[in-house]
């Protein structure tokens, strides 16, 4: 080989290895974020964690639209939050005990509080508030010491910048002036996302929230996304604009549903190719409400991880602490539940796929390799049947106590032998060894 053959092929295997791998359309995703979208989708669960201002009144982080509350009013309020039980170290290994593998949390909400130290502006919680800490720094230096992933919720609405105009569908009540000026807007969020990206360490992305409050106003996303792709090239874009994912986006969400069902009205039932995530609240206040005892019980939500997992998605599942920055009891109790259900049953979440039955009313299966795992959620009796899908039963086990399950192929399917269901069961998992007929 000459050495400019041996040139033009050291150059072409450079290109290889660093060439975007994957065409979606038009867009070109370098393979670096390819990989960290697969890292994603093994991660199965998340902690979603809602945390303002808004937390003082205790009726959820929509309160500001809600009791049309005027914006000097919301600031003066603002100026007294003192969090001074919040701890980092707690909630990361709350989330860790839950057997969360990232946590997503509200960096500014629509009431445009931000919960981090900003240039940008000066209504953020280190300028503002007697607090004085920035909680997104520590919560980022502790997430990298414990190996969890952190991801920013930030909201492109804002119910308090005069700026934010023409204004959409809410915020109309908060007695702003009606005129505004759109791009100083965007340079702002530009700005703010520049910090997030910037001084917290390598992020696990930017969830985005609130363009579903005027759809069609223009923005910018091409200039937003792109800035965030050259700031961290690894970090996922998230977006819960319920719709089908837009070019530069990583994940398509599913907001209190599991994908394909639309029981909250506004998510569509079209399914894309992306990784998956499903966002739910503990009770059904995403930010603290004092009044909500709405808790779903924990046999409900492993229920809704196992589900999402079989749907192929992730469960972000949302905490709302309190003002003085703890968590509340009745979520703590549950996380550390699930998290004891994941340490023995955890192989039929992490790192699989959406199995090859679609999901049933009895529940879902899961797979990884040749191993389906199936989870049966709600069948109260011992004899359950599934269809067949093209591969022969090799074995199968109880997952939690390695109980043999008997196997017999009946017509179009094969039945199982479960052990007898106890009440307190929360997903008897059935592993099943499989090759392929
Ligand atoms: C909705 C709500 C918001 C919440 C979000 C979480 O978009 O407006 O308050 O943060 O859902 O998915």
């Amino acid at each position: 080989m000459s050495s400019r053959d041996l040139l033009r092929s050291f150059v072409l295997a450079l290109l290889v290895v660093s060439a975007p791998v994957l065409v979606q359309g038009q867009e070109v995703v370098p393979a670096e974020r390819l990989a960290v979208r697969e890292a994603f989708r093994e991660a199965r669960f998340g902690m979603f964690i809602h945390w303002g201002v808004y937390s003082m009144l205790g009726q959820g982080e929509w309160v500001m639209h809600n009791r049309d509350i005027q914006v000097p009013a919301y600031e003066a309020l603002a100026s007294s939050f003192n969090p001074i039980r919040f701890n980092a170290r707690e909630w990361v290994a709350l989330a860790k005990a839950a057997g969360a593998r990232y946590i997503t949390i509200t960096s500014r909400h629509h009431d445009g509080f931000s919960m981090f130290a900003s240039k940008a502006s000066d209504y953020n919680i280190v300028d503002w508030t007697p607090f004085k800490r920035d909680p997104l720094k520590e919560l980022a230096d502790e997430c990298r010491r414990e190996g969890i992933k952190l991801f920013f919720y930030y909201s492109q609405l804002d119910w308090r910048r005069p700026d934010y105009y023409p204004r959409g569908r809410t915020g109309n009540g908060t007695g702003r002036p009606d005129a505004g000026d759109w791009n100083s807007y965007l340079d702002f969020m530009d700005r703010q996302l520049e910090e997030l990206l910037t001084g917290y360490g390598p992020l696990g992305g930017i969830w985005f929230d609130g363009m579903w409050d005027k759809p069609q106003a223009p923005w910018r996303l091409d200039k937003t996304y792109a800035l965030i792709h050259r700031l961290q090239p690894s970090a996922l874009i998230v977006a819960n604009h319920h719709q089908l994912p837009l070019p530069g986006e990583d994940v398509q969400v599913f907001e209190q549903d599991l994908p394909g069902a639309n029981t909250a009205g506004f998510n569509t039932k079209e399914i894309g190719t992306l990784p998956l995530e499903t966002c739910l609240t503990m009770n059904r206040s995403w930010g603290f409400n004092i009044t909500d005892r709405n808790f779903k019980t924990t046999r409900e939500l492993i229920g809704y991880l196992a589900r999402a997992a079989g749907a192929d998605a992730n469960l972000l599942l949302n905490v709302g602490p309190r003002p003085d920055g703890t968590i509340q009891p009745e979520a703590v109790e549950r996380l550390r539940e699930i998290g004891k259900w994941l340490q023995v049953n955890g192989e039929s979440i992490y790192g699989t796929r959406g199995g090859p039955i679609t999901p049933r009313a009895w529940g879902v299966t899961t797979r990884r390799g040749s191993t389906v795992y199936v989870h049966v959620l709600d069948w109260p009796d011992r004899a359950l049947t599934i269809p067949s899908w093209g591969a022969r039963v090799t074995s199968a086990r109880m997952l939690a106590t390695g109980e043999k399950v008997g196997v017999t192929e009946v017509e179009g399917g094969i039945a199982l032998a479960l052990p007898p269901a106890k009440p307190d069961d929360l997903d008897r998992v059935v592993v099943l060894e499989t090759v392929r007929e």
